[in-house]
Formats: C-alpha cells, structure tokens, sequence
C-alpha cells in the first residue's frame, strides 16, 4: 500500500514540478561565485537506437557529429566567458565515444578551461577497444560506464542488443579486461525488464560477482509513455509488481562486498562520481537535450540537433525551455537528491535555507519517518534497507517525468 502511495504522489509530482516554460527565451546568468559545479555534457549519437531507451538520441553519422562536436566546444567556452567553474565532468548519452578523438578534444578544452579534478564517460561494450582506452585514459577519465543491461542472451536480443554487442559471454570477457585501467569501471545494469525472472537476475548477479566489477548501477526499468509502447511490441508487459522482489534480491546479493553509493548503485570503494546529481548541488547541461540545474532553475537545451549546432555557430546559447523551482520544490529537490544518496546532512540544508528546511518540509519528513523510510542519527537522516526501496520508487518516478518531458520535446523537434 505504501508504494502505491508512493509511486501515485511522486507521479503526480514531478508531473507538476516538472512543466517546464515555454515562450520566453531562457537566459543563462553569468556567475561570480566560486561554486564548483558539475559539467554535463550529451553526446546524443548511437550506432543503433535500443527500443527501451528513452533518452535523447539519433542514428550516428560521422560528418554531422563532427560537426556537433564542435559546437560542444564553443558552447563550453561560452560557459567559461560567463564565469562558471567546474570540478567535475560527466559526458553522457546516447553513446559518448561515437567519435572517440573528437571526445578527447572535447575533455582536452574542457580541463584547459577549468580545473577539474574527475571525469565520467559512458559508453557501450562495443567501444571498449585498446585503442578508445589509451584515449581515454590520457584524457583523464576516472570513471569509465559501460552499458551492459543484462548478460542474459535471450534478453539482449529482444533487447535489440545481442547482434550489436555481442553475448554476455562475450561482453563479460571485455569488462574483465578493462578493469583496472580506470579508477572505477561502473556496469550499469536495468533490472525489472519485461519477462525478466528471478533466476534470470540472479544468473546476472552470478557474473557481477565473478567479475568483481569495481561499481553496479542497477537501474530499475524506466519508460517514457512512447517508449512504453515500443517496448511493450518487442518485449512485453512492463510491470512493477515484481520490483520490489527484484530490488530486494540485489540487495541480498550485492550487500557483502559492495556499499551504496545511492539506491541503486553499488560501490566496492569510493568512486569519483557516483551518481552526480546527488554529488553535485548544482549542474549545468551542455549538448543537444541536456539538462541543467543552476540557481533553482531547471532548464534544456534544444533537442533539434540542426538548430542546436546552428545556434552555437553563431555563438548563441541553445537554451530553449526552463523551469524556475520556487523554494519549497528547491528543498525538496535537495531532500530527494540527498537521501537518493542514502543519507542528508540536516544542518547542511537549515543552513542553506536559513533554518526553514524542516519547518517547510514536515509534512514530507514526517510521512517517511512514520514509514520508516529513515533513521535519524544527529545530524544525518540515513535510509533505512525499505527506505531505500521507496527512494527507488521516487527516483523512477522522477526521470520517467524527465523522459515523458523529453518525448514532448522530441516531438516538437520532429524526431519521434
Ligand atoms: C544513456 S545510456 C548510455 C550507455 C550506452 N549508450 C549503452 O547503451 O551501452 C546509460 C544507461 O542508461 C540505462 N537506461 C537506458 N534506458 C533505460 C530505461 N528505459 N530504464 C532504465 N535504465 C535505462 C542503461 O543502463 C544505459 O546503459
Ligand atoms: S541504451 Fe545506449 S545504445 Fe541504446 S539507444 Fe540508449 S543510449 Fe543508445
């Protein structure tokens, strides 16, 4: 009963927090604090385009990305002639390494222009080459994502995967000999896919052990309503009644050796950047689709590649949507993001919000303390095993509301 609460008041939530302005022309403000932000920067090319994803992402043509990498790098200048800093820098997609040199040119602009202490990149199993790995290690990538979903071979191929990639046989021999040469090599995983079973998880989670993989994501399946769609005419009904039983069996088998880095990620030791939302208050978001989050406002970048890479020639700022937070969604943003984490620093947020982040939240704080949600050790409140389940639930909610916002603007771009 407690997740159906949940899942329908989080739904209805982030639905509403999550509309964004359309009309005026976003502006981005130029800074004069020395915040270390978190750069976010979207590569939206794949070589195929996999039936579940609702991410921002088209067919990749070498000519065009080019193309598009270049404007990736004037729009970062832009950002430096604003006075913004970044610690860190997270390149996402789609898949990063589609054009692995004009990547590195990218990272390359990026640390001459700011002093930047880690780098995460995705990318998928087929990229994990000698060659991209030299690149990317002179490029100083920390922290290299590899986008495995499962290693079950029925799976990947109604997954549209297993022709492109290759086996789970296949695919675990090359994450074997990628480990170690980057500070973490994090596997993301999907869990709660169509048909999956629970031996079939466990069966992935036999693997992950073996391969001792340095960090987990274990991303529960999250579909936009046209991916929903899609997905259900390729590999059937999306259900989340067996999640929970799912989630639980991760836990069981994945607590021994690894620790949380949020709820769904899984960590053998400290990793650069776990998941960067939770890291960084603050992002801004670079590339076609991107999403930022700067100053209590959410804000897109152009999801029409063309226009996007247009703009930027002329040195204009692709900025087409934004959402400004009034302060009771900031904090409560924070107070998702933060225990998405698994654990939110009371004192640090009164003290962000003038003492009135708990006067302001108590109807949020107390529901899931009454639920059991957290524990509270002063001055941290820590999620609780099922507090961590919920969290599951709440984060799901919140990027289907960011992929149904994405469908939206895909349509207008006349991609889907
Ligand atoms: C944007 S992809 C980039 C990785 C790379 N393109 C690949 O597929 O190997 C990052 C990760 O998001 C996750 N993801 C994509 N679609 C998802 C969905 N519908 N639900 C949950 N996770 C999803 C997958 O684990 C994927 O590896
Ligand atoms: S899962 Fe990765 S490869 Fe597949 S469409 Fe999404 S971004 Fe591209």
């Amino acid at each position: 009963m407690i997740k159906g609460i949940v899942t329908k008041i989080a739904r209805r939530e982030f639905a509403r927090a999550l509309k964004f302005e359309e009309g005026a022309t976003p502006q981005l403000h130029t800074c004069a604090d020395e915040k270390q932000r978190l750069l976010y920067m979207h590569i939206p090319f794949c070589e195929e385009l996999c039936p579940y994803c609702s991410f921002h992402r088209i067919i990749f043509s070498a000519p065009f990305a080019r193309r598009y990498f270049q404007s990736l790098r004037r729009e970062i200048s832009i950002y430096r002639e604003k006075g913004y800093k970044f610690r860190g820098i997270y390149v996402g997609g789609g898949t990063p390494t589609v054009l692995i040199e004009e990547l590195a040119a990218t990272l390359d602009l990026a640390r001459k222009n700011f002093d930047i202490k880690e780098i995460s990149v995705e990318t998928n199993p087929d990229h994990l080459t000698e060659k991209n790995i030299e690149i990317l290690r002179r490029s100083r990538v920390n922290r290299l994502s590899v986008g495995v979903q499962t290693f079950n071979n029925q799976l990947l191929k109604k997954m549209g995967r297993l022709e492109k990639y290759g086996s789970g046989e296949i695919i675990a021999e090359k994450l074997k000999s990628t480990q170690g040469a980057f500070d973490t090599l994090n596997v993301d995983m999907i869990f709660n896919l169509p048909s999956q079973t629970q031996q079939e998880l466990d069966a992935d989670l036999d693997i992950l052990l073996d391969l001792e993989a340095d960090q987990v994501t274990f991303y529960p399946l999250m579909v936009s309503r046209i991916t929903r769609e899609l997905l259900e005419k390729t590999m059937g009904e999306v259900d989340f009644s067996n999640e929970y039983k799912l989630y639980r069996l991760i836990n069981r088998r994945l607590e021994k050796d690894y620790k949380f880095s949020s709820s769904w990620c899984f960590s053998r030791r400290e990793s650069p950047i776990d998941e960067y939302v939770v890291d960084y208050d603050e992002y801004a978001g670079l590339g076609s689709g991107a999403i930022g989050y700067l100053n209590g406002a959410c804000y897109a970048n152009t999801f029409d590649i063309e226009k996007y890479i247009g703009l930027l020639e002329q040195d204009n700022l692709p900025l087409m949507a934004e959402r400004r937070f009034a302060l009771v969604d900031q904090m409560r943003y924070d107070f998702l993001m933060k225990l998405f984490g698994t654990k939110l620093d009371m004192m640090q947020l009164e003290d962000k919000y003038d003492g009135k982040f708990s006067k302001t939240l108590w109807k949020e704080i107390g529901f899931f303390q009454i639920v059991r949600a957290f524990r509270y050790f002063s001055p941290f409140l820590y999620l609780t095993p099922w507090g961590r389940y919920l969290w599951v639930i709440m984060m799901r909610e919140f990027f289907i509301a960011v992929n149904n916002f994405r469908d939206y603007c895909r349509k207008q771009a006349g991609i889907v």
